[in-house]
């Protein structure tokens, strides 16, 4: 059977993470988390003191950096030069790095390429929030993930919670507000719904929900093209 791309893309809470992740296992495909590459490239950067404004040498040093993703018995562990960094990745202040230097296009060069190469050979679940628009734009199916921004900032309120992080909700609704406007709103592959995406609304929707849908739609994808345009709106 026909080894499909699935995209996902959609803004940060929006679940993309966990669903794709689900979605892959469902069908027993490659999932590629690409933000990932975005944080463990920004964590590097505040490690060796360099300037989130410095394209140039931040579009050289995604060049010159290893950033392997691995997934063993459903756990995702992220190298970056060979070092173990799956959590050190995941503060708030990784991740407004993330979305910084995510506006560069030097680095955006550099991290698309490796995707593409990633998931050339189909079988793959990508998630992020360019891959139906510039990864991948003839993906075979793509997905359009998003919910409210309260719903959104709850999630990742929570991930903080359950981690022992002590992180304050309000603080947290306005830093995902930060980041969306930062991803939407640049110059370079802004976050936005390829006109072919499926819309899915996840704000009433548990993960596994959603993961059964796109599955679904995969299905339906390979036995008639895809006609379905959005859900949960
Ligand atoms: O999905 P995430 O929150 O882990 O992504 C971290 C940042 O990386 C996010 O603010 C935007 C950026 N990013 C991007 O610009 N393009 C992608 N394909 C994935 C992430």
């Amino acid at each position: 059977m026909k080894k499909l791309i699935i995209a996902i893309d959609g803004p940060v809470g929006s679940g993309k993470t966990t669903v794709a992740r689900r979605v892959a296992a469902l069908l027993g495909y490659l999932y590629v988390d690409t933000g990932a590459m975005y944080r463990a490239l920004a964590l590097k950067a505040h490690r060796e003191n360099v300037a989130l404004e410095a394209e140039d040498r931040l579009a050289q040093m995604a060049g010159e950096t290893r950033i392997d993703l691995r997934i063993d018995n459903g756990t995702q562990t992220i190298l970056l030069d060979n070092e173990d960094v799956t959590s050190a990745i995941r503060t708030p202040e990784v991740s407004q790095a993330a979305s910084k230097i995510a506006v560069i296009q030097g680095v955006r060069r550099v991290l698309v390429a490796e995707q593409r190469r990633a998931g050339q050979l189909g079988g793959v679940v990508m998630e992020g929030r360019d891959i139906g628009t510039i990864v991948f734009p003839d993906a075979d199916l793509k997905i359009y993930l998003t919910a409210s921004v309260e719903v959104r900032a709850q999630r990742r309120w929570l991930e903080h919670q359950q981690k022992g992080d002590k992180v304050d909700l309000t603080r947290t609704i306005e830093e995902v507000r930060e980041r969306d406007q930062r991803d939407v709103q640049r110059e370079h592959s802004p976050l936005k719904r390829a006109p072919d995406a499926v819309l899915v609304d996840s704000t009433a929707m548990e993960a596994d929900e959603v993961a059964r849908l796109i599955v679904l739609l995969t299905k339906e994808n390979k036995t008639s093209g895809n006609t379905t345009t959005a859900i949960g709106v």
